[in-house]
């Protein structure tokens, strides 16, 4: 049977750039306290101009033109996120329409954090059976965010990026998508998440007047343990199922939440910090977005090489959490759009 080839990538990044020094000129924090707790020093924002969709066509569209590609070969458009354009229909129709994909069936997937490994272990098998499919992670949490919470407001940020995928038997190379695993705990749900404006509880005037709003809630040192714990054990678990040494993995690309979560796991998995991407300085934690935009920077850096192997591990909200392996048989074509100014 065929692999899943990742034949390029998209990477987008909203042009607002929110530094801690901004942030702390609007609540009680500061730039130390940030830097010390977490690593960001700044982070994206698409601002209200922009939408989850026209975010997710800017990802989308950088990996078709990066690739051989049109918009009409695709199968499959799908969207991974957490903040979707609206209730319904799906994000992915909106961005399947926008980029004039007219073969193709779109679908949303939510899964937090580890929502895009989620999404690539779920469709990976349609790209081994020869399908064409543009998966793509969007978060706009700056959306989500209450920014009367110093707590959560200065953790997360806005992204999207998208990869090209397809099967190894088609002539086209890439990165190969290799194994994976995905776990989740629904006794953990009320740790982390945005439960209001749901069917659960329906956004009402009173609970307005209570201030809980339909924004991001988090018991952040709960996260922060389980997130290592977690993210530690499944990264192992994956190396040990490919009967992998841990000397045989040329980089670890973590969901980038935080910087001390990162050299948490990667220290507990045993690999060294120089095989460690992280880039959560400067785009913090952009959810569903975050493993493909982190991917989208190496490659605008040229840090993967043919012949490597790369390992992700994601938690985030469910408590979900997941690990993938890919093998670099060919560096794909990418496009990482960037280009930022302080607001
Ligand atoms: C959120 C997090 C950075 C907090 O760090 P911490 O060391 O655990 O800090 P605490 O929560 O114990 O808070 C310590 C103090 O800092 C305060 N504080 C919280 N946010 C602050 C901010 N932005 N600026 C200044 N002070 C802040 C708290 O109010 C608390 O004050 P108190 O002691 O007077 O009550 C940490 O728990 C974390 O990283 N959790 C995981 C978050 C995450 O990545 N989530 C997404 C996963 S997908």
């Amino acid at each position: 049977m065929a692999d899943a080839i990742i034949w390029s990538v998209g990477g987008y990044a909203p042009p607002h750039i929110i530094t801690n020094k901004r942030l702390s000129e609007r609540m009680d924090t500061s730039d130390e306290w940030i830097q010390t707790r977490t690593g960001i020093r700044e982070r994206r924002s698409a601002g209200d101009e922009e939408t989850t969709a026209t975010a997710s066509i800017q990802s989308g569209k950088a990996a078709l033109e990066a690739s051989e590609f049109e918009a009409e070969d695709l199968d499959w458009v799908v969207v991974c996120t957490d903040t979707p354009e609206m209730w319904s229909p799906a994000t992915a129709c909106f961005v399947q329409d926008a980029l004039g994909a007219r073969q193709a069936s779109a679908i949303d997937l939510t899964g937090g954090c580890a929502g895009f490994l989620q999404t690539l272990q779920i469709m990976s098998p349609l790209a081994q059976a020869g399908k064409r499919l543009l998966v793509i992670g969007t978060e706009l949490l700056t959306h989500a965010l209450n920014w009367n919470d110093r707590s959560t407001a200065v953790l997360f940020g806005d992204g999207s990026s998208a990869f090209l995928m397809g099967p190894s038997d088609a002539g086209h190379g890439g990165i190969r998508i290799g194994p994976g695993l995905s776990r989740s705990d629904g006794s953990q749900t009320d740790i982390l998440g945005k439960p209001y404006g749901g069917t659960r509880y329906a956004i009402t005037p009173e609970l307005v007047r209570e201030g809980r709003l339909h924004t991001i809630r988090m018991e952040g040192p709960k996260v922060f343990k389980h997130a290592v714990t977690m993210m530690s054990d499944i990264g192992r678990r994956v190396i040990q199922e490919a009967q992998l040494g841990l000397e045989q993995i040329d980089w670890v690309v973590p969901h980038q939440a935080n910087q001390r979560i990162i050299d948490a796991v990667t220290h507990q998995v045993g690999i060294p910090a120089e095989r460690v991407f992280s880039h959560v300085a400067r785009f913090a934690n952009t959810g569903s977005a975050s493993i493909g935009l982190a991917m989208s920077d190496m490659l605008d850096q040229r840090l993967i090489k043919p012949g490597q192997r790369l390992l992700s591990v994601a938690f985030g909200a469910g408590f979900s959490w997941a690990s993938q392996l890919f093998f670099v048989d060919q560096v794909p074509p990418a496009q990482f759009i960037h280009a930022g100014e302080p607001v």
